[in-house]
């Protein structure tokens, strides 16, 4: 076997405590994730509302803790009265974004009833695109103000007498892409989101809000876009945030494996230039980070909105993920945990049929696609801090990253368990990998478990009649006194538990 890698760790080298908010997912009006995913009155496991049950059991087994919603790109054409009060009385409207009939049987009230069951917190967006800070305002006010003015009392009419208490606003979505619904210059969207967040915070002072950072690593207006949007709303916001989608670009799944040494470079340029613009400012305030969008995405096979038909809620971007997507959805939130001091908030987009781990058939089942299983465990298993893994790693040669590490991997440590949880993806198309893990920092651990996640045929996928053929397995890692070792097969995902004694 080539050179094995080595990871070094120490309960006292600490990247940050995990926000458990970066479990995150995303339901957006859009193709059948909430029409026939989330909510299909008629359903056979449909509840009183019409929520399958089926979708709820898999989102709470899923182990997501915020879910962003109602877009993305929708929200940046939504009007948010469309979707509250009686149901015979909604418009029904066209969608630009995706250019679908809105029949706006969902909508504000019937998601928060779905947040609460799916056990979740909510993540709302306001629409920055085709409207502005008074009817971002009158939403707040309809959701979070306990009675007594006319957008609260609507909602206490509408039967949700509560206030719905959202603590997590978005100020609009990837405004600084032209195909979004009143896509705008940094220096028009920076002032309208230091406006409208100003003015929020005068109706609720306990909100946390999310300024659009950039679409992608790649736009043209890259980090120049962060620097102008904070400059203007440094002081009213609390989060920048980021989007990223990757696939095998022209059948290159070398790079695509090590996909999230991109993530990690955004990251570190995003919070470099937060930290720029906070110095410019003389600012103690630390503004981080909230990775709202990610995912393995096959934008390549998509053929733009603009030739999408027009249609009520059909199939759109329903992705098939098979064993090598999984992989690289495991080294992203391998990544996301890496930088756990600094990125407080993410979104596995999306939940449901589109580009999500979950897939249903009207009518018929649901099941989980190949990434659920890595976002399932981790969200499931990595609590307390991340550790700062010292690594050493054969390198892979990539077109797109000529010195990518072979193995990804990161660590958590919960000391008030004794949990310890190594991750760790062997990221080469064709190499297996001996692993060794050093413990000693610990005193004395136990191995618990190892999970792998790979196939002899990485392009097997789960479906409807086969929805367990990608499932995780055991691994074949061993431990002496303090040092674990494994192999890890080509192009695979791993869990390693430990239990520390204390
Ligand atoms: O998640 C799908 C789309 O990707 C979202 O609507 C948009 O924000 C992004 O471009």
């Amino acid at each position: 076997m080539a050179t094995p890698a080595h990871v070094v760790l120490d309960p006292a080298f600490v990247v940050g405590p995990i926000d458990p908010r970066i479990f995150g997912s995303f339901v957006e009006h859009l193709g059948r994730c909430v029409y026939t995913g989330i909510y299909e009155p008629g359903h056979p496991s449909a509840d009183a509302q019409g929520f399958r049950t089926d979708v709820l059991d898999l989102v709470r087994e899923l182990g997501v803790t915020t879910v962003r919603y109602p877009g993305g790109n929708f929200v940046s054409g939504y009007k948010w009265e469309d979707g509250v009060g009686p149901r015979a009385a909604r418009p029904r409207r066209l969608d630009l974004a995706w250019r679908t009939i809105e029949t706006n049987e969902i909508g504000t009230d019937e998601f928060m009833d779905w947040a609460r069951k799916a056990e979740v917190e909510p993540m709302m967006a306001i629409n920055l695109g085709t409207r502005g800070m008074e009817e971002a305002i009158d939403y707040l006010e309809y959701c979070n103000f306990p009675a007594g003015t006319e957008p609260a009392d609507t909602r206490v009419t509408n039967g949700h007498e509560a206030p719905h208490d959202i603590r997590l606003w978005c100020l609009g979505n990837e405004m600084d892409g032209p195909w979004q619904m009143g896509h705008k210059t940094a220096a028009e969207y920076g002032r309208l989101a230091a406006e409208t967040a100003r003015a929020m915070r005068r109706a609720d002072t306990d909100l946390q809000l999310v300024a659009c950072g950039s679409s992608s690593r790649h736009m043209p207006t890259f980090g120049a876009w962060e620097r102008e949007v904070l400059t203007e709303a440094y002081d009213q916001v609390d989060f920048i945030s980021l989007h990223a989608y990757y696939e095998p670009k022209d059948g290159d799944t070398e790079s695509f494996l090590v996909a999230a040494d991109d993530m990690h470079r955004f990251i570190d340029a995003v919070v470099a230039t937060a930290d720029h613009v906070g110095a410019s400012l003389k600012s103690e305030k630390v503004i981080n980070l909230s990775f709202d969008e990610w995912n393995v995405w096959f934008q390549s096979r998509f053929a733009g909105e603009q030739n999408l038909p027009v249609q009520p809620a059909g199939a759109q971007i329903e992705d098939i993920y098979d064993v090598h997507d999984a992989v690289v959805v495991g080294s992203l939130l391998i990544t996301l945990l890496q930088h756990a001091d600094r990125v407080k908030v993410a979104c596995l987009a999306q939940l449901v049929n589109a580009i999500a781990p979950i897939l249903t058939v009207p009518g018929g089942p649901a099941w989980r696609q190949t990434i659920f299983h890595p976002f399932a465990l981790t969200a499931r298993y990595a609590k307390g801090r991340v550790l700062r893994a010292g690594v050493v790693s054969p390198v892979v040669a990539t077109a797109a990253f000529p010195e990518a590490s072979q193995l990804w991997s990161t660590a958590t440590y919960d000391e008030t368990t004794g949990a310890l949880v190594v991750f760790a993806c062997n990221r080469s198309v064709g190499d297996e990998l001996g692993l060794t893990v050093d413990l000693s920092g610990f005193g004395s651990a136990t191995l618990v478990e190892h999970v792998a996640l790979h196939d002899d045929d990485p392009t097997a996928i789960n479906d409807a009649e086969h929805p367990d053929r990608v499932v995780p397995k055991p691994g074949n890692a061993g431990i002496d006194g303090t040092v674990a070792t494994a192999t890890l097969p080509a192009a695979s995902w791993h869990m390693l538990r430990f239990q520390v004694e204390r």
